[in-house]
């Protein structure tokens, strides 16, 4: 396990506000680490600073080698080339060949169905099909180091599972990926490590549970009772698991059960 990143005591206060709190971490090749946690808790910011794009207030990010960095940010910023210059012209700043350049753009943008819009101006794409501009940006070259922020909000299904096999190939090969995502689907297809940010701490990241839902149910009183089920008025209540509806839901109707409500226990 070679390390290759140290976060070193990193502290990012934005006025009064401190984000992170004295982070310390050390990072390895081709780990690939998940930030999740709610809007603000600080998955952009943490980002930012690895990549060096955000000065800590204090502690420092060492780098063990120097290091290549790919990163897509969490928003575009408006551009008024196509989608093609720019990508050619990232290209040649990470010192492809154009032929080389040329080539790779045309292969991704046939995997992402993006071929049709590469003319367009940047401007005039949508936020999905911005992101992928920025995901073929950052995968044009093999860096070492791929940040991703938030890369798949907005992105049809087909695009989003072509890009978790991009992600997962660039990790075979020893690519270091970290990840600032709300989806748990990408962050478990792409991440070895979840953390959330707690109070300005990482905290490794633990699933929430799976969730319960309060099923209100009337019968006609002939009907027999599932194990669980309580009385409430004329009504009767039950408690399931999400991963319980789907097979005794069905069971319930057919015996004659009404259903007369449903809600999930906030978790
Ligand atoms: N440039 C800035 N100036 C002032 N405050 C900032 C700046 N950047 C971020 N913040 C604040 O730092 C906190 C963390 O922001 P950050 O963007 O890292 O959150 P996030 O976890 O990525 O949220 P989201 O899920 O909405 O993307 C927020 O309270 C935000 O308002
Ligand atoms: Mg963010």
């Amino acid at each position: 396990m070679t390390e290759i990143i140290t976060l070193d005591h990193i502290t990012k206060r934005y006025g009064g506000r401190t984000v992170l709190r004295g982070i310390c971490h050390t990072i390895c090749r081709g780990d690939a680490l998940a930030f999740v946690g709610h809007n603000g808790c600080g998955k952009s910011t943490i980002l930012k600073v690895i990549a060096k794009l955000v000065r800590p207030t204090a502690g420092k990010v060492i780098y063990h080698s120097p290091l290549l960095f790919h990163y897509i940010p969490e928003k575009f910023p408006p551009v008024s080339l196509s989608a093609r210059e720019y990508l050619l012209r990232m290209g040649a700043l990470s010192g492809m060949r154009q032929d080389e350049a040329v080539h790779r753009i045309r292969m991704l943008s046939e995997d992402f169905f993006l071929e049709e819009l590469l003319d367009s101006p940047m401007q005039s794409l949508s936020k999905g099909t911005l992101q992928k501009v920025g995901v073929i940006q950052a995968i044009l070259k093999r860096p070492d180091v791929l940040l991703l922020d938030e890369p798949l909000s907005g992105q049809d299904a087909a695009s989003q599972s072509v890009f978790i096999k991009k992600v997962n190939q660039l990790q075979e090969e020893g690519v270091t990926v970290f990840l600032a995502a709300h989806e748990l689907k990408l962050v478990h297809a792409v991440a070895q490590k979840a953390y959330t940010i707690k109070d300005g701490l990482l905290a490794v990241y633990v699933p929430q549970e799976t969730p319960f839902y309060r099923v209100l149910l009337e019968g006609n009183g002939t009907e027999k009772e599932p194990e669980g089920m309580t009385r409430q008025g004329r009504y009767h209540k039950l408690r399931l698991a999400e991963a319980e509806c789907d097979g005794l839901l069905p069971k319930l109707l057919s015996q004659g059960w009404k259903i007369r409500g449903m809600e999930r226990e906030d978790t």
